[in-house]
């Protein structure tokens, strides 16, 4: 028997059939979590529905007013109402990318920057603002400006 070899005994199929169940407990977990937060915004894919417009980013309905969305390299805003905005997703400290919107606040998991949704830094170490994404609203789509 090698080590690699699943259906040779009793052993190890116990072995498989335990590492299944700690994976789908840590995918409910995993899930759990990200459900109880209301305030944050999803990551959206970077690929555009069929049917949307060329270089669209997200539906103006999927943006939150008073937060935002990370769509790939872009950060798409809308800190009023009607208001859209779009930044790079790189943390000026760093490099790493921002990760989520919460509460307001574009937040970089790395060293804990913070940006306003106007991309301004609200919480170092980011020394300056997010590089401006520009965007436009194009019916119902945001697009790249
Ligand atoms: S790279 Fe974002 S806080 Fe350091």
């Amino acid at each position: 028997m090698t080590s690699h070899d699943l259906t040779s005994g009793p052993v190890d199929r116990r072995t498989v059939v335990a590492g299944v169940g700690i994976t789908a407990a840590a995918l409910t977990l995993t899930a759990a979590c990200s459900s109880n937060d209301s305030s944050t915004t999803a990551v959206a894919s970077a690929a555009p529905p069929p049917g949307a417009p060329a270089g669209q980013l997200a539906r103006t309905a999927d943006v939150p007013v008073g937060g935002g969305v990370i769509v790939g390299d872009t950060v798409v805003t809308q800190p009023t109402a009607g208001k859209f905005e779009g930044f790079s997703s790189t943390c000026t400290h760093a490099g790493c990318k921002v990760n989520k919107v919460v509460n307001g606040l574009i937040e970089c998991p790395c060293h804990g920057s913070r940006f306003r949704l106007d991309g301004t830094v609200a919480q170092g170490p980011a020394p300056r603002p997010l590089d401006p994404h520009p965007v436009k609203v194009q019916g119902g789509a945001i697009v790249k400006a």
